[in-house]
């Protein structure tokens, strides 16, 4: 059984006048014990409000999320905040993320003492120190303040706190969008390495899918509320068998101008979540859009000839055009496997092999 089965999950907000934001609306999808499940999708199509949903940051409007066995959104305060303990979140933006007026080692002694876990000051001090090694810091530091730190340091400090109460699942909302590129392997390969020696799980939510590609064992992409295809990562890219999907890869930049792209980019912004198009709601920006795609909601499916736990929420995932990866997003991708080898970081192979 997956570590977190999320099934059908809405998250609206109401605005007023009667209408309603649909940021969340019917969300499906599992992450295995040890396992990174990527998140992605442009801008304002739900990423943050999932995460948050799953780990009742947020009030849920309806759905299901099971945790180890643990019904999430039926528990009371008490039992959460017991689960909670289970159940992080690092942020995208670790300026704004830590406190400034608190030292290093009370930013990651806080969930500690809020737990009551650790029997003193000494011990918590030592543990402390143990979470900052951990993270790559020396012990020391647990002394100074935030503003002594750089980005991708204050991140580590973050995934510090993260991990003090010894978590099984993080959700990661872009955790190194903010970083620079070579700080961004860095950090990406400390999660990988914490995961590998802890088994700890994550949702990892980004919008860079070169560099997602080798931080994720599987892909979610995630359009308007409703997850559009997920596939195993190598996959994804290789055999991507949904329209969306396809317009992200080739969203990619192009490193080099000179080379013109051969196929138009995803182009317009999405449509408002406060008034969804009707069937898919892909359709008014599809290339491949048919009379059925205005009438039909497409369900999330398996689709034929692809590995295992490929699905695709499309009318059409098995009749789409054979795919081959554009320039733009093939180049990108050897740039950022450079970055990655440089940082000894390979691709992800699933978790237990
Ligand atoms: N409290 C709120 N009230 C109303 N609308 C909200 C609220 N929070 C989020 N939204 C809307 O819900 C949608 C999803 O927002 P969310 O922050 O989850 O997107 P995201 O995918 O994380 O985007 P980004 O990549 O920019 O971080 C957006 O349209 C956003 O404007
Ligand atoms: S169902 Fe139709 S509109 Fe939606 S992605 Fe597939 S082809 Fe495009
Ligand atoms: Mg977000």
């Amino acid at each position: 059984m997956p570590l977190l089965t999320v099934e059908d999950l809405k998250i609206h907000f109401p605005i007023g006048h009667g209408q309603v934001v649909r940021a969340v609306d019917g969300v499906s999808l599992t992450v295995e014990k040890g396992e990174t499940l990527g998140l992605v999708g442009e801008s304002g199509c739900g990423k943050s409000t999932t995460g948050r949903g799953i780990l009742r940051l947020l009030p849920a409007t309806s759905g299901r999320v099971h945790f180890d066995g643990a019904d999430v959104l039926a528990l009371s305060g008490e039992e959460m905040r017991r689960l909670r303990r289970r159940m992080q979140m690092v942020f995208q933006d670790p300026f704004a993320s830590l406190s400034p007026r608190l030292t290093i080692g009370q930013i990651v002694a806080e969930p500690l003492e809020i737990h009551g876990i650790g029997s003193g000051k000494a011990e918590r001090e030592k543990r402390v120190g143990e979470l900052l090694e951990s993270v790559g810091l020396p012990a020391l530091v647990a002394r100074r303040y935030p503003h002594e730190f750089s980005g991708g340091q204050r991140q580590r400090i973050g995934i510090a706190r993260a991990l003090a109460l010894d978590p099984a699942f993080i959700v990661l909302d872009e955790p190194v969008s903010a970083l620079d590129i070579s700080v961004r392997a860095q950090v990406v390969n400390l999660l990988a390495d914490l995961q590998a020696e802890r088994g700890i799980a994550y949702l990892f939510v980004g919008h860079d899918l070169s560099l997602i590609r080798h931080a994720a064992h599987r892909i979610a992409v995630m359009y308007l509320g409703r997850i559009v295809e997920i596939a195993p990562s190598h996959e994804l890219y290789e055999n991507p068998r949904h329209p969306y999907t396809r317009s992200l890869l080739e969203a990619v930049p192009v490193p080099d101008p000179t080379r013109r792209r051969e196929r138009a980019p995803l182009e317009g912004d999405p449509p408002s979540p406060v008034n969804l198009p009707s069937g898919c709601r892909f359709r008014t920006r599809c290339a491949f859009a048919q009379e059925i795609c205005a009438r039909k909601d497409p369900p999330l499916l398996p689709v034929e000839n692809g590995a295992p736990g490929h699905v695709s929420a499309c009318h059409f995932a098995n009749t789409l055009p054979m795919w081959t990866a554009p320039h733009a997003a093939a180049s990108v991708t050897a740039l950022a496997e450079e970055v990655m080898a440089e940082e000894g970081l390979t691709e992800s192979t699933p978790p237990g092999k």
